[in-house]
């Protein structure tokens, strides 16, 4: 589902130092690939579970509830909370439908995107789905408030029927509050962290709601762990990638960026960007990842990519939707200059100019790594997300840091609760 090219990286890191450099890890990797080194409290997503209809029966059955009383859905949430759910329900939202739509709110303290959400709830009939492992986090908690305000006004009493949590068991946690008010309650689980979440009921829920299937999801999560877990080190693309990152590192490239080409994978990419930034970015060897939308970005960044600093390396993700009848028509009256290209497809067009950047960053110097994706479909995104967890745990522990902690967050976090009085 997802195939590592590494030959065009070969002017740079070549194959022979990805081998030497696993043999000086090796021991390391074999015990990633077992799950046996790290915080062992963190490793809950490491074993996706055997028995997949019956781990994603509840999520499927609570949506069906949700299908009868509600046109949207409102998750509440930030990083990990939301960024794999809703990479998926962007890229797929031409393949789904649902009863219900799916919003999200809580990632931010924008006021204008908060009355947005208020309008909503003024005008449709709602359900709020708020996640949080740590509920103490402001912009979910205070937008649950605000929320919860407004549906409390137009449901009255009722109201905890339309509000399910997804969080901790423990004092002031979301399980506390279901307890007490009557909300639906969802596990979060304890040994998974929230940019590791998204194959729970963090993402999983959201998910079946908009209509993706969840089976297919997980069972693409299950072909990942076969692959990462048995292949051998020396041939698995998740560790050779994996080694290659901190080559790339070594040899002057600091800014690793997912290059994508479609659109509709834009939070694809940002959640990528969020799994390698907290999970490495705690130590000056880190990469720092970033995404580009191509052909827009090479419009932009592209200048600084071709002649700029050669400190940035690509990973190029070939993948894209499929639309064979999208063909280009004759423009004999208007003479537009691109009539080298009538009869063609467009799809030829999207793959072109992906070939086309891909050979001129790669003449330039810039280290460019391939992953080639089969389709954009509910297995991909169990695949992606679960070899990318492997990836960014075998990676931190090449890096010596621990993959599943973030305490830089706290920082920004403490100014505010000391600019907004919270320890008075
Ligand atoms: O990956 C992580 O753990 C973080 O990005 C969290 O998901 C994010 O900080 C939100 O945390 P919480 O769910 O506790 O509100």
């Amino acid at each position: 589902m997802l195939k590592l090219d590494e030959h065009t990286l070969e002017n740079i890191v070549s194959p022979k130092d990805i081998a030497e450099h696993i043999a000086i890890h090796k021991e390391k990797l074999k015990k990633v690939q077992q799950g046996l080194i790290g915080a062992p409290a963190c490793l809950g997503w490491f074993n996706i579970p055997k028995d997949i209809d019956g781990y994603v029966a509840p999520f499927i059955s609570l949506a069906e509830e949700v299908h009868k009383i509600a046109t949207t859905m409102i998750v509440v949430g930030i990083g990990g909370s939301n960024r794999g759910s809703m990479a998926v329900l962007q890229a797929l939202h031409r393949k789904i439908s649902s009863p219900t739509k799916v919003v999200y709110a809580g990632d931010t303290l924008s006021a204008a995107k908060l009355k947005d959400i208020l309008h909503i709830i003024e005008n449709e009939e709602v359900v709020l789905d708020i996640i949080a492992k740590d509920f103490n986090t402001l912009e979910p908690g205070i937008t649950f408030r605000m929320l919860r305000t407004a549906i409390q006004e137009k449901y009255g009493d009722k109201y905890n029927q339309r509000v399910i949590v997804t969080g901790s068991y423990g004092p002031g946690q979301l399980y506390e509050l279901a307890q007490k008010h009557g909300y639906t309650f969802l596990e979060f689980p304890e040994n998974i962290g929230g940019r590791f979440s998204v194959l729970t009921a963090v993402g999983l829920f959201p998910m079946a709601v908009a209509g993706v299937n969840i089976r297919r999801v997980m069972e693409g999560a299950k072909a990942a762990e076969h692959y990462v877990k048995t292949t051998e080190i020396e041939d698995n693309s998740a560790v050779r990638y994996a080694i290659s990152r901190s080559l790339l590192f070594d040899k002057g490239f600091k800014v690793e960026s997912l290059v994508l080409f479609e659109p509709d994978l834009i939070h694809l990419g940002r959640w990528w960007v969020q799994l390698f930034a907290e999970s490495e970015g705690k130590t000056p060897r880190a990469l720092f990842p970033t995404s580009f939308m191509n052909s827009d970005d090479l419009h932009a960044v592209g200048q600084y990519i071709q002649e700029g600093p050669l400190w940035i390396a690509e990973t190029f993700l070939h993948l894209f939707f499929e639309n064979k009848d999208c063909i280009i028509p004759d423009s004999s009256v208007v003479q537009d200059g691109f009539d080298y290209i009538t009869g063609k497809n467009f799809d030829h067009l999207n793959l072109s100019v992906y070939n086309a950047a891909l050979q001129a960053h790669k003449d330039r110097g810039v280290a460019c790594t391939q992953f080639i994706g089969k389709a954009i479909e509910p297995e991909f995104f169990g695949y992606f997300f679960y070899y990318f967890f492997f990836v960014s745990y075998a990676s931190g522990i090449i890096l010596d840091v621990n993959p599943f902690d973030q305490n830089g967050v706290e920082d920004y976090k403490k100014n505010m609760y000391t600019i907004l009085g919270k320890n008075k």
